[in-house]
C-alpha cells in the first residue's frame, strides 16, 4: 500500500435499511492534497463521508487509514482516529445555545485537558483564521449563513486535525463568500499540510481547489483524476455530468462549457441535448 495515501477505500458498499446506496467504491485519498467528491444530490457523497469518518461502520477490509483497516479499530483506535480528523457537516451544526467562541472550544474541552485560558487563545487563533475574530460572543442565530459555515470550519479546525472533511462548504453562499472559503481551504493545505476531503456540487469550485476529483453517480464511482483529467475525459457519462452541472449553475452555459471543456465542446451539441430533454 502506498505511503502517499492517507486513506484507501476498496470495494465499499453501503446500505440504509437494506437499500443499497453505495456500490463497490474504490479510490485513494493522497496525503496533504485536496480531494473533491462531486456528484448530484442523493448520489451518496455524505454517506461516503460518514464511512470515512467512522460514523457509519464499514465491513472489514473496505476502508484503510494509513494502511490500518478501520473495520478492525477498537473503541480506542476509533477515538484516536477521531482526534486526528476535523469535520464540517453539511448543516454546519453549531450548538445554538453556545456563543461562537464556546462552540469552537467544545472539541478542546472534550478531547484535551488544556486550561480555560489556553482554550480561549486557541479558539481565538482559529476564529482569526476564518475571519471571525470580531464575533467571539455572537450567538449562531446572529450570524449570516456564510459566517456560520466559517464558524463550523473553525470548530472543525480546533484540534489541528491532520485530515479535514468538509461537506458542502459553499452551498447557499454568494459566489464571493464561497470563493473566500475555497481560498481558505487551499491555504490550509499550503500552510498546514492538511489532507482535505471536500464534498461539493459546485463544479467551478471543485476545479479550483482539487488536486484530485472523484465523480460519483447514483452510488457508483464514475471517475477519479486530476481536474484536467476529468475535464479531458472522453467518457460520455463524465461529459454528460459536466454538462449537467454547468447547466445547473445557471451561468452562460455556452461560454462556461467552452472554458471548462476547451475544444472538446461543440456548441450545437449542447443545445440539441437540452432540447432533447436530457437532465
Ligand atoms: N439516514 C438515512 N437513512 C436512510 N436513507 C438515507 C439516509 N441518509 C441518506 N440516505 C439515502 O442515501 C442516498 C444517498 O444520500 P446522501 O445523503 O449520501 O447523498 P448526497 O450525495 O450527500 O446528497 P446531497 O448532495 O443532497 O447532500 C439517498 O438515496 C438518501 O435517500
Ligand atoms: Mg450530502
Amino acid at each position: 500500500m502506498s505511503s502517499h495515501n492517507m486513506i484507501e477505500i476498496r470495494g465499499l458498499d453501503s446500505h440504509y435499511k437494506g437499500r443499497q446506496v453505495l456500490f463497490n467504491i474504490g479510490f485513494a485519498i493522497p496525503h496533504k492534497k485536496v480531494t473533491v467528491i462531486m456528484g448530484r444530490s442523493g448520489c451518496g457523497k455524505t454517506t461516503l463521508l460518514r464511512h470515512l469518518i467512522g460514523l457509519k461502520p464499514s465491513e472489514s477490509g473496505r476502508v484503510f487509514v494509513e494502511g490500518q483497516d478501520m473495520g478492525s479499530f477498537d473503541e480506542k483506535g476509533m477515538a484516536n482516529y477521531r482526534r486526528r480528523i476535523g469535520v464540517l457537516f453539511q448543516s454546519g451544526a453549531l450548538f445554538n445555545s453556545l456563543t461562537v467562541s464556546q462552540n469552537i472550544a467544545v472539541p478542546l474541552k472534550v478531547h484535551t485537558r488544556l486550561s480555560d485560558e489556553t482554550i480561549r487563545i486557541m479558539s481565538l487563533i482559529k476564529l482569526h483564521l476564518v475571519g471571525l475574530a470580531d464575533f467571539l460572543d455572537y450567538m449562531p442565530s446572529q450570524l449570516s449563513g456564510g459566517m456560520r459555515k466559517r464558524a463550523g470550519l473553525a470548530r472543525a479546525l480546533a484540534m489541528d486535525p491532520e485530515i479535514l472533511f468538509v461537506d458542502e462548504p459553499s452551498s447557499g453562499l454568494d459566489p464571493i463568500t464561497a470563493a473566500g472559503l475555497d481560498d481558505l481551504i487551499l491555504e490550509l493545505r499550503e500552510t498546514l499540510g492538511m489532507t482535505i476531503i471536500v464534498v461539493t456540487h459546485e463544479l467551478e469550485s471543485a476545479v479550483k481547489i482539487a488536486d484530485q476529483m472523484v465523480v460519483m453517480d447514483r452510488g457508483n464511482l464514475l471517475a477519479v483524476g486530476t481536474p484536467d483529467e476529468i475535464r479531458s475525459s472522453q467518457d460520455e457519462t463524465v461529459l454528460r455530468f459536466l454538462r449537467r452541472e454547468a447547466e445547473e449553475q445557471q451561468v452562460n452555459t455556452e461560454s462556461y462549457l467552452s472554458r471548462l471543456l476547451g475544444r472538446q465542446y461543440k456548441a450545437g451539441e449542447n443545445s440539441t441535448r437540452r432540447q432533447g430533454g436530457v437532465r
